[in-house]
């Protein structure tokens, strides 16, 4: 199964995803690993995995529609079945989805439909709110909005400082992301 992942920032996923050989086993194929901003950490990560990377910048187009559609020439002749935002901090708009219906899947550290957009791990560690988590889903035209494929609780312990939280947040989501990858090539080598 071809896959590209979009990612932003530090790239703990999608190395958590890349680093696998358990997913790779099972025919996962990280094709190309597409960032929207050229000093992020995960180029690093995709090159010590040797993934080929496109940096594709928003403002070297003129509206995000171009912006898209310039990503989606570069993810054609690679015959990419599905795309898995890891830490992808844009909206995809219906130029993308209408590509790649139902198969753009996104990871977020809360449980949907709380603490939505940016900064959900702060937020929800401000609340106070005992737990959180973590949601994968299917994403729509909303901002993490769209049906959900599994959502994992992470309590908040009682000495949790938010970057403690943080963290065992991350770990759970490396965890749920790999078992939701799993899962779908294990339907898809199912299905052939
Ligand atoms: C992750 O916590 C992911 O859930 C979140 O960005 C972080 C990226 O971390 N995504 C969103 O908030 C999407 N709305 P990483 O770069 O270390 O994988």
């Amino acid at each position: 199964m071809k896959v590209a992942i979009f990612a932003s920032g530090n790239g703990s996923n999608f190395e958590a995803i890349a680093k696998s050989t358990e997913l790779r086993n099972a025919g996962l194929e990280i094709e190309v690993l597409i960032c929207d901003q050229p000093q992020a950490h995960v180029i690093k990560r995709a090159e010590k995995y040797h993934i080929p990377v496109e940096v594709v910048k928003l403002s070297d187009y003129d509206n995000r529609g171009l912006y898209e559609q310039a990503i989606i020439e570069k993810l054609k002749p690679l015959q990419i079945e599905y795309i898995l935002l890891a830490g992808y901090m844009r909206v995809v708009t219906p130029v993308l989805l209408g590509e790649y219906p139902n198969h753009i899947i996104n990871i977020h550290p809360s449980l949907l439909p709380k603490f939505s957009g940016l900064e959900a791990i702060e937020r929800a560690f401000a609340s106070g709110d005992k737990v959180t988590g973590v949601t994968i889903h299917y994403i729509d035209e909303g901002v993490d909005t769209g049906p959900i494929i599994k959502q994992c609780q992470v309590v908040r312990l009682q000495n949790d400082t938010e970057e403690t939280l943080e963290h065992r947040i991350h770990q759970t989501e490396h965890q749920m992301y790999r078992q939701v990858i799993l899962d779908l090539l294990n339907k898809n080598n199912g299905d052939k």
